[in-house]
């Protein structure tokens, strides 16, 4: 007697102590959204075969979204893989503060640059649900710049893959809001990162000099050059960095309004800033 849908996600759940994780990968075999489930017959041999495959490479901790090549982020799905950094979940009040600052500004079109953009989870975000704009993003990384042309293809997103400290001279005061999801794991916090993350997740994604802070100056540096007087800028950094990159920003000089704010779990998350009004050289 073929085994039922329900009797294949409780037995998988059960495997892996995470039924929502076993209800996802068998949608993703099947080839359906993981409401459509229990529409669909009892699986077959082939396909619980390769459910089978995919719950021993989840055990031995791949990530969930390098199984279904898939992940969630806001409104928005984007293709990941090996060499992309997963979009998490941290990121997403950063992004709606984003949004909120794109709803009030007075521009009719505004420019929105993001650096660090990985899969370009934040820019297709930020296009989706916001107000139409002129969007930038700029990704070093050679192995994650073909998911953010995949993932921002046909939305008319200028894409550059290259240095963030290099980019965009072509843009210099001339930018509304510049946001950012930096490296910022400090070098010696690298052994307390979870093995699924570092195994998984690129080192260039994830590591940021000796207090994490590298790329966090940089972004500043660029946000204002970039920053049109009165644009805002936002960064996510780290827990544990709730003073220290919002001094960042302080020390850059240029910016007012420095504050820094919470995720969803109440954890200190993204600094934001905005540009002086009048230029300090
Ligand atoms: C934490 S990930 C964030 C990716 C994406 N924005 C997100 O939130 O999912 C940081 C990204 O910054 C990129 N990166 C690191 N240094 C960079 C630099 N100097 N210029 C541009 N991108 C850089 C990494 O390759 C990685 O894709």
């Amino acid at each position: 007697m073929p085994e039922s849908v329900t009797a294949v996600i409780a037995r998988a759940g059960a495997r892996l102590g995470r039924p929502h994780e076993a209800r996802l990968l068998l949608a993703h075999v099947l080839g359906v959204a993981p409401s459509g489930l229990l529409l669909a017959g009892p699986p077959s041999p082939e396909a619980l075969d390769r459910l089978d495959a995919l719950l021993a490479r989840r055990e031995a901790g791949e990530p969930l979204q390098h199984l279904t090549g898939r992940a969630p982020f806001r409104t928005v799905e984007l293709a990941v893989g090996p060499g992309v950094f997963i979009p998490r979940p941290e990121t997403e009040v950063m992004t709606g503060w984003a949004l909120d600052r794109l709803a009030e500004c007075a521009s009719t079109e505004p420019v929105v640059v993001e650096l660090c953009a990985g899969s370009g989870a934040i820019t297709r975000a930020l296009v989706e649900e916001g107000p139409a704009g002129r969007f930038h993003c700029v990704e070093l990384s050679p192995d994650a710049y073909p998911y953010l042309e995949r993932n921002l293809a046909g939305l008319g997103v200028d894409l550059r893959l290259g240095d963030m400290a290099e980019e965009f001279a072509d843009l210099d005061g001339r930018v509304d809001l510049v946001i950012a999801n930096p490296p910022y794991v400090p070098l010696e916090h690298w052994q307390d990162v979870p093995a699924e993350v570092r195994d998984h997740d690129p080192a260039l994604a994830l590591v940021s000099g000796a207090d994490g802070l590298d790329a966090m100056r940089v972004v500043a540096s660029v946000a204002r050059r970039l920053l049109k007087p009165h644009g805002w800028v936002c960064a996510e950094h780290a827990e544990v960095q709730e003073h220290s990159a919002p001094r960042v920003f302080v020390e850059a000089g240029g910016f007012t309004a420095v504050a820094d704010h919470r995720d969803l779990t109440g954890r200190p998350r993204f600094v934001t800033a905005r540009r002086a009004g009048r230029m300090i050289p």
